[in-house]
């Protein structure tokens, strides 16, 4: 039973068919915060009509109490405590187990996690075949959406959805792993060795030293770097039903196992509308190249007949800054000043900002600068390959991805996710035999 207060029916509309005068009522729900939703569940089996809302603008597929947004205020909390606080304040890992429990550990409970985790770093040793099946020059996206699905191949004791410990433990594998093979996807795409992760270090220490280090020389670790990624993996770590994260929950849906789920949520995230912005700003900024261009792409960005698009700007949800990228923004300037680096990206990106948030075509549209605008320049500024920022990405929303996907399998009223369709095809014929076409 999940632990969220279920909505409650608070009013209700009347749907009337002018054509027939036919009317329904149906109930108007309310969560805690946040929009009022129309129930139209019943709303087929009464009328034989369907709703049509390609891209989901105004369909509410679950009720959940994990993540909320207020899109017009730049709001983001995660079970209720606001992104800039636990940015600030909390860590990745205690971030984590508040998305996955609902409430902030205490000191025993975090450390007991964090414990759990570590134990669950280690791949099975014969899942590094599955790197060697790859070409050296494979996306490591590619990469992931094969090992992550191929985990289920290899945890059988973790795969039944319906046994409570077994949940737990594929979440525990599933969060541990994932830094491991994504650390493993860059080592096979350098030609150097894996490095096994070490328990003594802390996840994300864990994370860089599996990037960073090689066998024939210590590796030290940098506290700029590890508290960076710390704070990049906190604010990616869940967004509520984004498209990876539907993606997982309609995998889950139909009772795939959770490995299943998750490799569906990383194909998801690896488009650049999505998580692939990350890779796309960084690609973008560099084809631009310097300040007396940018007019040009921002013309580019706003003419409907060119594809180009200013990538790490707009969201579907928040029209107005989003808070990720305010802290992201702050981070990007703390590292680059920590590290001594001058990055002329980083000047390039403000200057971009600035141009974009004086022009009408933004303004009007509510366009602003999202948690992917800053995070590559960062990034790179650790010496990230482009090619790992979206990895870098799922890593960080495999917890939200399994907070949600928990949720649904734990709520009584999940039903298979199955969406109907307005069919434009050919109405009904009889078939030609070939000789007649
Ligand atoms: N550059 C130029 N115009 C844009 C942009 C942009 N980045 N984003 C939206 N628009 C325009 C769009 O052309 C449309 O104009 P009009 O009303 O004249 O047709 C209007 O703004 C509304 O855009 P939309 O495409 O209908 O909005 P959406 O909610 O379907 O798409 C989005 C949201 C994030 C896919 C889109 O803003 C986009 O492609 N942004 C660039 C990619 C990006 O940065 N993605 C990362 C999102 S945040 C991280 C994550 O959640 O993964």
């Amino acid at each position: 039973m999940s632990d969220q207060p279920l909505v409650q029916p608070v009013s209700t509309v009347t749907l009337t068919f002018n054509d027939t005068n036919e009317t329904i009522e149906l109930p108007v729900l309310k969560g805690t915060d946040g929009h009022m939703g129309i129930d139209i569940r019943k709303l087929y089996d009464k009328t034989g009509f369907i709703t049509y809302d390609p891209g989901f603008t105004s369909t509410g597929s679950c009720y959940s109490g994990i993540t909320y947004i207020d899109g017009d205020n730049g709001i983001l909390l995660y079970r209720g405590y606001p992104i800039q606080q636990l940015a600030e304040k909390s860590d990745f890992i205690e971030s984590s187990y508040l998305l996955i429990n609902g409430e902030l550990p205490s000191k025993e409970e975090k450390a007991d996690f964090a414990h759990r985790i570590t134990r669950h770093t280690m791949v099975h040793e014969q899942l590094s075949d599955f790197y060697r099946g790859f070409r050296r020059g494979a996306h490591p996206m590619a990469i992931m959406v094969g090992v992550v699905g191929a985990l289920s191949a290899f945890y059988h004791d973790s795969l039944d959805i319906d046994d409570h410990e077994q949940r737990d433990v594929a979440a525990h594998r599933l969060i541990a792993k994932m830094p491991t093979l994504a650390a493993m996807a860059y080592k096979y795409s350098l030609g150097q060795p894996f490095i096994y992760p070490q328990n003594k270090l802390s996840l994300v220490e864990n994370f860089l030293n599996m990037m960073f280090a090689v066998p024939c020389e210590p590796y030290e670790l940098n506290p700029v770097m590890v508290n960076a990624m710390d704070k990049i993996l906190l604010l990616h770590a869940d967004h509520e039903q984004n498209a990876s994260t539907s993606t997982v929950r309609l995998a889950g849906s139909s009772r795939a196992n959770p490995f299943a789920c998750i490799a569906s949520g990383i194909a998801a995230l690896w488009g650049p509308a999505h998580g692939g912005a990350n890779e796309a700003v960084l690609n973008m900024l560099q084809e631009i190249g310097d300040k007396s261009q940018i007019k040009k792409y921002v013309e580019r960005a706003k003419d409907k007949n060119d594809s180009f698009r200013l990538m790490g700007f707009g969201h579907r949800v928040y029209k107005n800054y989003d808070p990720r990228a305010s802290v992201m923004r702050k981070t990007c300037h703390d590292v680059l000043n920590q590290l001594g680096i001058k990055e002329p990206l980083l000047e390039l990106a403000m200057e971009l900002e600035r141009v974009a948030l004086e022009d009408d075509y933004f303004v009007e549209r509510k366009l602003y600068p999202n948690v992917d605008f800053y995070s590559g320049i960062i990034f790179r500024a650790m010496g990230i390959p482009t090619s790992m920022f979206t990895v870098i990405f799922a890593v960080a929303r495999t917890v939200g991805w399994i907070a949600q996907w928990r949720e649904m399998i734990e709520d009584p009223s999940q039903k298979i996710g199955r969406p109907r369709q307005l069919y434009t095809g050919s109405p009904l014929r009889d078939y030609v035999p070939i000789n007649k076409r």
